[in-house]
């Protein structure tokens, strides 16, 4: 089936590099919802506002990719998952080529898995994760849904991750641990004792912002 990308902006450029690269499906259009910046092409594909891609293209008819990134939240890509499923669209899974994803990893509907990542056996990722570039979710991980593993950090085995979590780009999880909903772990942290919902840390040991 077709694909849609929600949003046009880096994200939404990253996934489409995976889709095209991946090959086997087109994607029809990216979209916007400020009408100023629709009517455009970007990566050769137009850019359309909300209201006519979902005329033009209703559920059914087009998988959806969540185009959304995330600079410290995962909120607004929640809620664009949220109000999409909600007028009965589907989201696809995007895996780029060239990452590894193990035979016995599950990924969930609209799990993002992009260049270079690993996913290793028997970890399990949920709905609407993206596992960005050269990010490492090791051996019976869990990740919950809409949560972000940002470039090159690592989930060490067995790490459990709750939904919503935003782990920043090239964060490290020691083994067995926890980080609950709605956490935030700064850009190169070492998380090396369990955290609770919403916590927000940084630093080597990471330590409360
Ligand atoms: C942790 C983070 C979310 C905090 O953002 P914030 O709440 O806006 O924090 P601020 O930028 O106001 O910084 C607050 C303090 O924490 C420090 N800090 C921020 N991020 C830090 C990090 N990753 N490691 C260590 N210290 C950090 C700042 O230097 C500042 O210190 P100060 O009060 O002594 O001046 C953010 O800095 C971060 O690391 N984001 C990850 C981005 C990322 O990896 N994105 C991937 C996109 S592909």
């Amino acid at each position: 089936m077709d694909y849609m990308i929600l949003g046009a902006g880096g994200h939404a450029k990253v996934v489409l590099d995976a889709i095209v690269s991946a090959g086997g499906h087109k994607v029809v259009a990216l979209t916007d919802n400020d009408r100023a910046r629709c009517g455009r092409e970007a990566a050769g594909l137009p850019v359309l506002h909300e209201d006519d891609a979902v005329q033009r293209h209703p559920p059914g008819s087009v998988l959806l990719v969540n185009g959304l990134g995330g600079r410290s939240s995962t909120a607004d890509r929640r809620r664009y998952y949220a109000r999409f499923r909600a007028m009965g669209y589907e989201f696809a899974v995007v895996t780029s080529p060239s990452a590894h994803v193990a035979a016995s990893a599950r990924l969930e509907p609209g799990a993002q898995i992009l260049t270079r990542a690993v996913v290793h056996p028997d970890a399990a990722i949920g709905i609407d994760v993206i596992v960005n570039t050269a990010a490492v979710v090791e051996h019976d991980c869990v990740v919950g849904a809409h949560s972000f593993i940002g470039p090159a950090a690592v989930l060490c085995g067995r790490v459990r991750v709750g939904a919503g979590v935003f782990i920043g780009a090239g964060a490290i999880v020691l083994p067995e641990l926890e980080v609950q909903d709605g956490s935030v772990v700064g850009a190169g942290a070492v998380v090396a004792k369990s955290l609770g919902p919403h916590a927000r840390v940084a630093g080597v040991p990471a330590k409360p912002l």
